[in-house]
């Protein structure tokens, strides 16, 4: 993966060549819609549906221009959200049986297919019926590439990691377990789903039990809509993603409340105060355990109870103020000065595995500050190489995260 690492890197060339100009009237759409004349449960209707609103819904509704501007309770590189979730229901009590879309900014589940003998189980490597509801999260790479090129491949699978981990909060305040599967073509998942070379699956996850009775395969894939309104791509990431396999890795254990997954957002500035002690010895405890396959390195700006300098595995490996090197590495967003600690996240191994492991822990740490109300946000741009020499670790760059008050 050498090589995608590569391309994917952000030098000062690149971003000097990009130029920064956007032209936002050219943004393809954001969400996928299915037909209008489709049966849907609208939010809130159905309290077993409740879950499947807490994985994806938006959470702050304004407009930019004549152009809406939603945000949900997921994050966003760039808030261009190129991901959509569906799920399978069945055998839940008052619900139809059918396969769904989550259709967060019209703020309703919207039945694409019913199932009843057949069902999506057989794609996803399951050869019983189950009873309960099979999540199926998909890539739309085009929303992210119009605007950030090659570096969307990591943006997607970040989102994607962020994603995961909240469906895993929504499960957690549901009390429900929650079973990653994988281990099955994602091309037939993708066939069968009526994705075409815009969409591809990228993790399908279980919240309820397999039966012993048999089941089919879909009588027919899903009605194909397009999940943006035009698509005009100018590298190679459809091709990349459709090699992808599935997450397979873990998840990072976590507890959270249904207040903080509504209320989560991105810090945008830091004020420069200092969270309390325990908050922050507590922080970095957690930054210091094993999160196999990752590594953290965090860098304290400012002294407090630790003195300035790079943490790793909980010992200092270099102590002094970097708050302007940091800023510099980057890509000058001087609005990361103020915050206490910015996060390193490094693997050795570099995938759409590997990036969405670091996006579902940065997620864990969004919900872990957001309950004591520190600030926090995600950072994907960064000089890669020169973030490397700083760190003295060949291991990759995956993202990096900023907290403070
Ligand atoms: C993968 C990823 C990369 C991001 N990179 C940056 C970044 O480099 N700089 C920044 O200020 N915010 C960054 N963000 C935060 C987004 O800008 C933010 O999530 C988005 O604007 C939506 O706002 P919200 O998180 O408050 O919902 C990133 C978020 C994600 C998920």
């Amino acid at each position: 993966m050498l090589d995608v690492y590569e391309q994917t890197s952000l030098t000062r060339k690149k971003v000097a060549a990009s130029g920064g100009y956007i032209d936002w009237l050219t943004q393809p759409s954001t969400f996928k819609h299915y037909p209008e004349f489709l049966f849907n449960y609208p939010f809130g209707a159905a309290e077993a549906l409740h879950i499947l609103e807490l994985c994806r819904c938006v959470t702050s509704r304004e407009h930019i221009g004549a152009k809406p501007y939603y945000k949900l309770n997921t994050p966003s590189a760039g808030n261009l959200h190129p991901l959509e979730l569906y799920a399978q229901i069945r055998g839940v009590k008052g619900i139809i049986s059918g396969i769904y879309h989550i259709d967060a900014s019209a703020d309703k589940i919207v039945l694409i297919q019913e199932i009843e003998a057949d069902g999506i189980e057989t794609a996803v490597g399951l050869s019983h019926k189950f009873d309960g509801m099979i999540l199926i999260q998909s890539c739309v790479p085009f929303r992210s590439e119009w605007k950030y090129g090659e570096r969307a491949y990591r943006y997607c699978y970040l989102d994607a990691g962020h994603q995961l981990a909240s469906i895993q909060a929504a499960a957690t305040i549901s009390d429900q377990d929650m079973t990653i599967l994988s281990g099955f073509d994602a091309d037939v998942l993708n066939k069968a789903m009526g994705f075409k070379d815009e969409e591809f699956s990228c993790a399908v996850i279980a919240l309820g039990s397999e039966t012993e009775k048999t089941v089919n395969p879909l009588v027919k894939p899903l009605l194909h809509v397009a999940p943006t309104d035009y698509c005009d791509t100018k590298g190679n990431l459809p091709d990349l993603m459709e090699k992808e396999g599935l997450f397979t890795s873990r998840l990072f254990p976590f507890i959270t409340k249904k207040d903080v997954v509504l209320k989560r957002r991105s810090a945008r500035k830091f004020e420069g105060t200092y969270m309390s002690e325990d908050d922050f010895e507590q922080i970095m405890q957690h930054l210091s355990e094993d999160a196999d396959p990752l590594e953290c390195y965090t860098v304290v700006l400012k002294k407090c109870s630790l003195e300035a300098g790079v943490y790793h595995k909980g010992k200092i490996i270099k102590a002094g103020s970097f708050t302007d090197e940091l800023t510099a590495l980057l890509v000058d967003q001087h609005f990361i000065k103020n915050a206490q600690i910015v996060t390193v996240i490094t693997s050795k191994e570099f995938s759409s595995d590997s990036l969405m492991c670091a996006g579902a822990f940065a997620h864990k740490l969004y919900l872990e500050t957001g309950d004591k109300e520190i600030g926090f946000t995600g950072i994907g741009a960064f000089y890669d190489e020169k973030m490397q020499k700083f760190l003295g670790t060949k291991d990759h760059i995956m993202y990096v995260c900023a907290a403070g008050k």
